[in-house]
């Protein structure tokens, strides 16, 4: 592509783009199709021979895009709602252009130390203490999977070697993210390592049961090594009591690990963040700013005071990638699986930049106050019920009495085109979440969800 065709669509591009952004309710938030549609659409085959950018361009608008589910529809309220936002979609653009792959330092100084500072900006929003190494990967789940075989390495250094652990017991609570019990498949831990500790009526890891269930592997003469607390659990946004969690892992000599995927970002705002009491004591913490710091998927970030045992359990010497020892020269791919990295760090700070740590701060606030103004409707209508607490952007409810009609509401919802919410099961029950956290979203947006909810009962 000459760099004149290429300025002449890319300008097309930024100005679909900014039209995109201007208006996503333009599309329904969920696209009318079946399983199968796009694929029977699309040739059985690639070409032979190239086309005209501006065919692919059409068919990008006229049979991609309506497939797409618009994740930057201010009524998308389902899972957890994330946001690609200007400034982070410009840093993608630019990540793909410069295209580097950041190995180890010599292969791009850009990568490695952007990703050092901006780790270390982030960090102290979250108010995490100074000893903390991050690093960035694709998803939580595969930052999870990393802190678990930091711990195993800790725990049982010879598995690295001779593979095995069996005996080596994992603890999290029955409303973990499936990442922590898939982290423990991925290792070869297997899934029976993995104890799904009961939670209260709040959806909180019971701590007493936590150390029934240490207590009890212990006299079996099984080798408990790691708890994974969550700070914002996907189901209901519920907080494990983390203070308490660590001082049993202090007491047994585990290695405590939390998942802040969602929540951790709602700690760069001064008065939540008490939300990561007790998480400087962790040895390793997982946040994910493609959540809610307004950032495109994907940039998920770990955190370790422990980066020699990720290190010792991922570092293999090979000469055609030995750099000089500089010990400013950092070399990620002695701390994880990957060997090629992106560039993911630079749309971060385009982010960060632009809005600031009050401007990142003042949304997240917001928008917290949105979903407690919801719940407080939620909680004065006689014919809903609220199904947990809400202490942060996302409702859980349903209408009082069976399930059935209130699958049925939730299918109306959805086919409105208008908003997207999805369930989930809470004791026992049927429940619809509604979560917010798309930087499109108004409070407007959220009173006229509520209203839909009420006129589809
Ligand atoms: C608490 C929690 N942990 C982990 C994950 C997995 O995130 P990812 O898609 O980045 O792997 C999620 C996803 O919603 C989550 O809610």
């Amino acid at each position: 592509m000459s760099p004149t065709e290429f300025r002449q669509f890319g300008h097309e591009v930024v100005d679909w783009i900014a039209d995109y952004l201007a208006h996503p309710e333009r599309y329904p938030v969920l696209p009318p199709c079946r399983p199968g549609d796009l694929t029977d659409e699309l040739p059985a085959s690639g070409p032979e021979q190239g086309e005209p950018m501006a065919a692919i361009l059409k068919d990008f608008r006229d049979q991609i895009v309506p497939r797409n589910t618009q994740w930057n529809h201010p009524g998308f309220m389902a899972y957890f709602s994330i946001t690609a936002s200007g400034p982070g979609i410009l840093g993608e653009m630019l990540a793909a252009a410069l295209n580097p792959n950041g190995m180890v330092w010599k292969t791009s100084p850009a990568v490695v130390e952007l990703e050092q500072v901006t780790l270390d900006w982030l960090r102290q929003w979250l108010g995490l203490p100074d000893k903390q190494f991050g690093i960035i990967f694709d998803t939580a789940s595969v930052s999870s999977m990393h802190a678990i075989a930091a711990a195993r390495e800790r725990a049982a250094p010879e598995v690295r070697t001779e593979g095995g652990g069996q005996g080596l017991i994992l603890y999290t609570s029955d409303q973990a993210h499936s990442s922590i019990e898939k982290g423990a498949i991925a290792l070869g831990l297997g899934k029976n390592a993995v104890r799904l500790i009961g939670t209260d009526a709040d959806f909180r890891m019971r701590t007493d049961l936590l150390t029934a269930a240490i207590d009890r592997d212990l006299a079996a003469g099984l080798r408990p090594f790691c708890v994974c607390a969550t700070v914002g659990t996907t189901s209901t946004t519920s907080i494990d009591p983390v203070p308490a969690i660590a001082d049993i892992a202090e007491r047994y000599g585990l290695w405590l690990h939390v998942d802040a995927a969602y929540a951790g970002s709602a700690a760069i705002v001064p008065e939540f963040r008490h939300l990561l009491a007790g998480c400087e004591r962790a040895d390793s913490l997982t946040t994910n700013p493609h959540k809610w710091l307004f950032t495109p998927v994907d940039v998920s970030v770990l955190y370790t005071r422990h980066p020699e045992m990720l290190r010792r359990a991922f570092s293999l010497e090979r000469e055609y990638l030995q750099t000089a020892a500089d010990p400013r020269a950092m070399n990620y791919m002695d701390y994880g699986v990957p060997l090629g990295r992106r560039f993911r760090a630079l749309k971060l700070w385009f982010v960060m930049r632009y809005y600031g740590h009050q401007g990142l701060a003042a949304i997240i606030r917001q928008q917290i106050g949105w979903a407690q103004e919801l719940a407080a409707q939620i909680d004065a209508h006689p014919r809903f019920e609220r199904m947990a607490p809400a202490p942060l952007s996302m409702v859980c409810f349903r209408l009082r009495g069976p399930d059935e009609p209130n699958k049925k509401l939730l299918e109306k919802i959805n086919a409105s085109g208008e908003f997207f919410l999805s369930n989930t099961v809470l004791r026992g029950k049927y429940s619809i979440r509604l979560a917010i956290g798309n930087m499109g979203t108004t409070r407007a947006h959220v009173q006229r969800a509520w209203q839909i909810i009420q006129e589809s009962v």
